[in-house]
């Protein structure tokens, strides 16, 4: 069983990080290889809306998104974490989603692709203030991009009122919560 983390905040130690890190461990089992992708140390483009799109959905721009591609369609499990920003996903993750505008064209415009398999999927998020419809919106486009990847969304964690790097650590409740909802999402 492959399970994927994609943190999706430039604070690599920050808020989040620090979540999917928890998520990740209450995943890990031995028949489980857990993985995380940092967004921010990928060197890719936001979409170009390239006219020409392939028949596979993969997209033709030759960056490191082709990688996490490879990565993500051979997940059964995907953990994806964003902080909150200006009310809504971070940009590095926004840009990462946008990038799955080939596969949403192949799949449901050209009905070229099809994902055999259905995996699960949860999302994590943190923010600063005490917002409910920030994350709301940040889950829209979430459900929407595992919409297009074949991922069921079937868990969420959301916290907030953490604004400084590292601040979670305080919140043991919200760390066991993290670490529960990996272990939830690979005994489905
Ligand atoms: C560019 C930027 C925009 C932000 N926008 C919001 C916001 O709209 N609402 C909010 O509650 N917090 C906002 N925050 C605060 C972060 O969500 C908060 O500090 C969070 O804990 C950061 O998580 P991290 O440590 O994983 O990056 C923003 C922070 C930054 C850097």
């Amino acid at each position: 069983m492959k399970i994927l983390g994609i943190l999706g905040s430039p604070r690599i130690d920050g808020n989040t990080a620090i979540l999917l890190d928890y998520a990740l461990s209450g995943a890990r089992s031995e028949q489980a290889e857990v993985e995380k992708v940092i967004l921010r140390k990928l060197h890719f483009t936001g979409c170009l809306e390239c006219e020409d799109t392939r028949d596979d959905g993969e997209c033709l721009i030759n960056d490191d998104m082709r990688m996490l591609y490879k990565k993500i369609s051979s997940s059964d499990v995907i953990i994806l974490a964003s902080p909150i920003f200006f009310g809504s996903l971070s940009s590095q993750t926004k840009m990462m989603i946008d990038r799955f505008q080939c596969l949403w064209q192949a799949k449901y415009i050209r009905k070229t692709y099809r994902q055999e398999k259905k995996r699960l999927g949860g999302f994590i998020s943190v923010e600063a203030s005490k917002r409910l419809d920030f994350f709301e919106n940040a889950k829209a486009i979430v459900k929407n991009f595992f919409a297009t990847i074949d991922v069921i969304y079937k868990e969420e964690l959301f916290v907030s009122g953490i604004e400084k790097k590292g601040e979670i650590l305080e919140h043991k409740d919200h760390l066991e919560r993290a670490c529960e909802m990996g272990y939830r999402l690979i005994k489905e």
